[in-house]
């Protein structure tokens, strides 16, 4: 599986305010490049703190984008993925509705009763790990499902994980015109921190995108 890391930042790294609240960092030309990424994945995955937050939809919005999906004999959208160890994600959620297929990666501390609920709302459950989503068995249970690429927007804890479980394979950063500030608001990987080894990137590409940056990195094998 190919897991590509997609965020925007503002130009001091904040994924959104200490409130973690949403503040416009693209503009229209990165959204539209968000949709040809979406576009052209099979999943669309964030951790909880995201739908807690933000309540995305996560699918494509450009109707040629859709039409090029179907005619190419996939799904219209790719599926909406969800790090959600205890389910925490409101059953109204956005990533729920019926446009695009759901799953939800739980831990075994996941109660019955909720796991149900979202089922029943037509959701895909899938456990792994004891505590937290152990996220190289559930990518790996993604992948028996036909995801070979999984788009991830965020947060910065989840991006974190990854980065620390070594799964991920491409960042794109937009390094937007605006300063947050706030040393508890979100950057792009929060977690615990890397304390003397840190994954290191290569720079594949730097394009200015509306009055921004756009800057792409491969992570080498180890
Ligand atoms: N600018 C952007 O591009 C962008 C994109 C996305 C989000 N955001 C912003 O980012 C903020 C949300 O980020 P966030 O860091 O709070 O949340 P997040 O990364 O979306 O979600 C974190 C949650 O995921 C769950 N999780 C399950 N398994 C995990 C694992 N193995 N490792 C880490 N987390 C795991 C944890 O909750 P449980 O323990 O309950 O499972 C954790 O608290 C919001 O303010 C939103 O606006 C910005």
């Amino acid at each position: 599986m190919r897991v590509v890391v997609n965020a925007a930042i503002s130009a001091d790294g904040k994924l959104s305010t200490r409130e973690r609240r949403q503040v416009d960092i693209s503009g229209p030309a990165d959204f539209e490049r968000v949709d040809e990424l979406r576009a052209e994945s099979d999943a669309v995955m964030v951790g909880v703190g995201t739908v807690v937050a933000d309540d995305p939809s996560l699918t494509i919005d450009g109707e040629e984008r859709r039409e090029r999906r179907r005619e190419a004999g996939r799904s219209e959208q790719p599926a909406r993925v969800v790090a959600d160890s205890r389910i925490r994600t409101p059953s109204d959620a956005a990533v729920l509705d019926d446009t695009a297929e759901s799953h939800l990666l739980v831990s075994e501390t996941a109660p019955t009763d909720f796991v149900q609920q979202m089922e029943e709302e037509g959701a895909t459950v899938i456990t792994a790990g004891e505590n937290r989503v152990d996220l190289p068995a559930a990518l790996e249970q993604l992948e028996s499902r036909g995801v070979d690429q999984l788009l991830v927007e965020g947060g910065g804890e989840i991006i974190y994980s990854l980065f620390e479980s070594d799964l991920v394979d491409r960042l794109s950063v937009f390094v937007g015109p605006v300063v947050i500030g706030g040393r508890d608001a979100p950057t792009l990987a929060d977690g615990d921190g890397f304390v003397d080894e840190f994954p290191a990137l290569r720079l594949a590409e730097v394009r200015r995108i509306d009055d921004g940056v756009l800057l792409v990195y491969e992570v080498p094998d180890e």
